[in-house]
């Protein structure tokens, strides 16, 4: 199949609730780091058969810049899990702060019991090159492969690499939300432009 730039035109369909169309773009893989490095809650997907399934997650870091390699913390104890590590697949989409209360519900409620993409309104797209479904309310979505599960054993760790990446151009500014635990959370505030090496 020739590969589309856009979302929702990709291999894998056949998920439930799909919009036919978004305004997602595709954004380079080089620059992925921008939105992941300063540490925002994200939303994680999987996909195992027909079910999709989304989790919180707030323990995530930068490892590499291109290909990006994003480390993060997913419990054995969470339903998510067992089909990222069967599957070897996710999308992690960053929403901003209107969707703060949903992503705290879909981080104190389990997929063994709850279809939450159902319940908290959440629309899922297909994305290009993993099953696990975009986010279509998260301004970005990073279709992110498993690469090294190493660290899984003992700490729960999983190595992704963002294979695809795409953001809405629309959401300008983005306001992501960063965890300080026990319900109290910071919105991403001003910006300061400082002389810096640093890409
Ligand atoms: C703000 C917030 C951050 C979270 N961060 C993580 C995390 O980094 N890793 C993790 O395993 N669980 C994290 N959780 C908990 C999971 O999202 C939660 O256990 C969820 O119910 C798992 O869903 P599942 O059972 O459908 O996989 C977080 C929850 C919240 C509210």
């Amino acid at each position: 199949m020739k590969p589309s730039t856009q979302p929702g035109t990709g291999r894998k369909k056949g998920i439930a609730g799909l919009r036919s169309s978004s305004t997602m773009e595709e954004f380079p893989l080089s620059n992925v780091y921008q939105f992941l490095e300063p540490g925002p809650v994200v939303l994680l997907s999987t996909a195992r058969g027909e079910k999709s399934n989304v989790m919180t997650m707030s323990w995530h870091m930068m490892v590499e810049f291109e290909p990006p390699l994003v480390a993060c913390v997913v419990s054995s104890a969470d339903y998510s899990f067992s089909a990222l590590l069967a599957e070897k697949e996710c999308v992690i989409a960053i929403p901003t702060e209107d969707l703060a209360p949903i992503v705290v519900k879909v981080g104190n409620t389990s997929g063994r019991t709850t279809d939450k993409f159902k319940k908290f309104g959440l629309t899922p797209l297909p994305a290009q090159q993993v099953a696990a479904p975009l986010i279509a309310e998260c301004f970005a979505n990073f279709e992110c492969k498993v690469v090294d599960t190493s660290m899984v054993d003992k700490y729960d760790i999983f190595l992704l690499e963002v294979v695809k990446a795409w953001v809405q151009p629309s959401k300008k500014q983005p306001k992501t939300i960063h965890h300080h635990g026990y319900g109290n959370f910071v919105v991403d505030g001003k910006t300061i432009v400082l002389k810096s090496k640093m890409p």
